[in-house]
């Protein structure tokens, strides 16, 4: 797998792929999500490719300490073949290139199934609680 930025050229697929990954909402437009990271200075989105074909994406950013990712999504069809390990070590990378010293996730309640894999990768409870409020 080959994993480079997202293109403007990908968009509708990695709408796509996050829909199938049950990663988006209602209120949280996708493609508006995609666009401030791809745009912002401290951010940007990592695809893997196969073969040309976007087959997982994982979203990264940081606010000069802390790195955060978002919306680790690999294709239904490509799961269980270390495609979401080796994007982990993209994302770990770039974060660590941009200089954060941490990075940090959140996983929905309702997603509890993924906690084992990010245990399997060595991410463990922050013992912390996140909390949370719109601002649009
Ligand atoms: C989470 C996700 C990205 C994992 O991708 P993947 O390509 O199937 O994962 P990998 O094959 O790289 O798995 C890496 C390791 O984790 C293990 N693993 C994967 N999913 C697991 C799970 N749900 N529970 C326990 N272990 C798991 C694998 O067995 C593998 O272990 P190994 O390397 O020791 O053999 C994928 O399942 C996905 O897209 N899920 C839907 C979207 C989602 O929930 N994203 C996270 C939002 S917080």
């Amino acid at each position: 797998m080959r994993i480079a930025e997202i293109s403007p050229a990908d968009v509708d697929a990695v709408v796509a792929l996050w829909e199938e990954a049950g990663l988006t909402r209602p209120w949280n437009p996708p493609a508006v999500d995609l666009q401030r990271a791809l745009d912002g200075a401290t951010s940007t989105v990592l695809g893997g490719y196969r073969d040309d074909r976007l087959v997982g994406t994982v979203m990264v950013g940081h606010d000069g300490h802390r790195g955060w990712v978002y919306y680790l999504a690999v294709a239904a069809s490509e799961r269980g073949a270390g495609l979401g390990r080796k994007l982990m070590q993209a994302a770990e990378s770039w974060l660590t290139a941009n200089g954060a010293v941490k990075l940090q996730l959140m996983v929905r309640e309702a997603n509890a199934q993924v906690i084992g894999f990010y245990t399997r990768l060595g991410y463990a409870d922050a013992d912390v609680r996140v909390l949370g409020k719109r601002l649009d």
